[in-house]
């Protein structure tokens, strides 16, 4: 083959190539989505952090890895990613331990330390996750005691039914790992939710 051949072969591949994609701009708005198109508009919040999608790591919450706090704040539910509330939001839960949603906690004081150290030195606005600074954004300046109350995520679910939630394999919104299969990997993705019967 002639440089002159591959050259015009090589044009015809773009022409190709540009002739799929870009109509999907524009025309295909109402049509059922291409496959691609759905990888790039994955994440449906149409606000500029697609570009973080190309670092799985942003994308991902940091699995919970300090011993203690599992132990002690996963014994009645899922032990939840200190990325998911702001550090004033821990300091007021752990401030009010003694009525934690109608359960009385009690923690020595080391474990305690322990456990306000790491969930404020890894809370939300500490993080790069896609999660954690959306969360950050919705809330502005609130300080809720729930991630269940944060609009960002109370948006997110409003499609599932009070119903679905009063499922004994569900309880209710706080248990994330029921739903969100790989929840303690930190990985909240739309792909990896199943809702059980
Ligand atoms: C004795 C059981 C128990 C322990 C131990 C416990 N919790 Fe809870 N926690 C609860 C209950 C009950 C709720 C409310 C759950 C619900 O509404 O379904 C809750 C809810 C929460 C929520 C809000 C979840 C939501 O709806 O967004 C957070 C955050 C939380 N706990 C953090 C902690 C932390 C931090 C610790 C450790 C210091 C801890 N919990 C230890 C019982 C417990
Ligand atoms: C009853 C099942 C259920 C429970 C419990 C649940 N989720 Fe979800 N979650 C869903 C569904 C369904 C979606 C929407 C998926 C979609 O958009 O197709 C979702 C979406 C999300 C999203 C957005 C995912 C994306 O790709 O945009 C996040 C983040 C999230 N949930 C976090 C949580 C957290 C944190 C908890 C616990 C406090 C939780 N969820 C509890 C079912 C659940």
């Amino acid at each position: 083959m002639s440089k002159k051949t591959k050259f015009i072969m090589f044009l015809a591949f773009i022409l190709i190539i540009f002739n799929g994609a870009l109509p999907l701009s524009v025309a295909d708005d109402h049509k059922e989505k291409k496959w691609y198109q759905k990888i790039l508009d994955h994440d449906d919040d149409n606000d500029n952090e697609k570009h973080r999608d190309d670092d799985h790591n942003k994308s991902y919450l940091k699995q919970v890895n300090n011993p203690i706090y599992k132990e002690e704040c996963g014994a009645c539910h899922f032990a939840y990613q200190p990325e998911l509330l702001p550090s004033a939001s821990w300091i007021r839960i752990l401030a009010t331990l003694d009525d934690h949603f109608g359960e009385m906690i009690e923690l020595d004081d080391d474990s305690r330390k322990i456990i306000e150290d790491y969930l404020k030195s890894n809370s939300a606005e500490y993080s790069s996750a896609k999660r954690a600074v959306k969360i950050m954004r919705s809330l502005r300046n609130q300080v809720p005691l729930r991630i269940t109350d944060i609009p960002y995520i109370i948006k997110k679910h409003h499609e599932v039914s009070p119903n679905v939630l009063k499922r004994e394999s569900i309880g209710s919104l706080s248990n994330c790992s029921a739903c969100h299969i790989t929840a303690k990997d930190g990985i909240y993705e739309d792909d990896n939710v199943i809702i059980p019967k």
